[in-house]
């Protein structure tokens, strides 16, 4: 056994990478280019996409192909930083995560086996979790290393 194979082992289910279930760069893209179809169509989330995307829609597709293959396959592939992305939407509410994660769920069951589709709905609904904490919540003064 090798170490990244042991690694791997070594990991909850919903970590290990997807390697040998057929998703590929290829499926990835087609699940992130549909979900992005219905968010542009969906009355509350369209026209906050549309505001910050105004040209070009293929830059954000390639970006968002390669942040799943990173998350999913652990390629390794995509190097930005989706936090102060979200920072700046200041109009987006925690209900709208909702609607994302609804839309999100929908397209991943429409492409992959139900086993495939809960590891990104997983996956999805972890990182939706930390950006949710980044965008709406701030520790209190009391909580903070050093406390001021
Ligand atoms: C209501 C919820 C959300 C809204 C309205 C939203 C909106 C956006 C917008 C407008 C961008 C910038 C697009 C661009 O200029 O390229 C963006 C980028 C991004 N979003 Fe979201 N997003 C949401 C939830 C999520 C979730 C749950 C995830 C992950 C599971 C996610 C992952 C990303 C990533 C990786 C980027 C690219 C950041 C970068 O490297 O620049 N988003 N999002």
């Amino acid at each position: 056994m090798t170490l990244k194979s042991a690694l791997d082992r070594a990991r909850p289910i919903a970590e290990q990478p997807l390697n040998h279930t057929g998703v590929d760069r290829k499926s990835v893209g087609k699940l992130v280019r549909e979900f992005y179809a219905k968010v542009r169509s969906d009355e509350r989330l369209g026209p906050i996409f549309a505001r910050e995307i105004t040209g070009d829609w293929e830059p954000h597709f390639e970006k968002m192909t390669e942040f799943w293959c990173s998350v999913i396959l652990k390629s390794g592939d995509y190097h930005g930083r989706p936090v102060p992305a979200h920072l700046k939407l200041k109009d987006v509410t925690e209900a709208d995560f909702d609607i994302w994660l609804a839309l999100f769920r929908q397209t991943a069951a429409e492409l992959f086996v139900p086993e495939t589709a809960a590891v990104f709905v997983d996956r999805a609904e972890r990182i939706a979790t930390s950006l949710k904490l980044a965008m709406f919540f701030r520790l209190a003064p009391a909580m903070t290393v050093g406390g001021e």
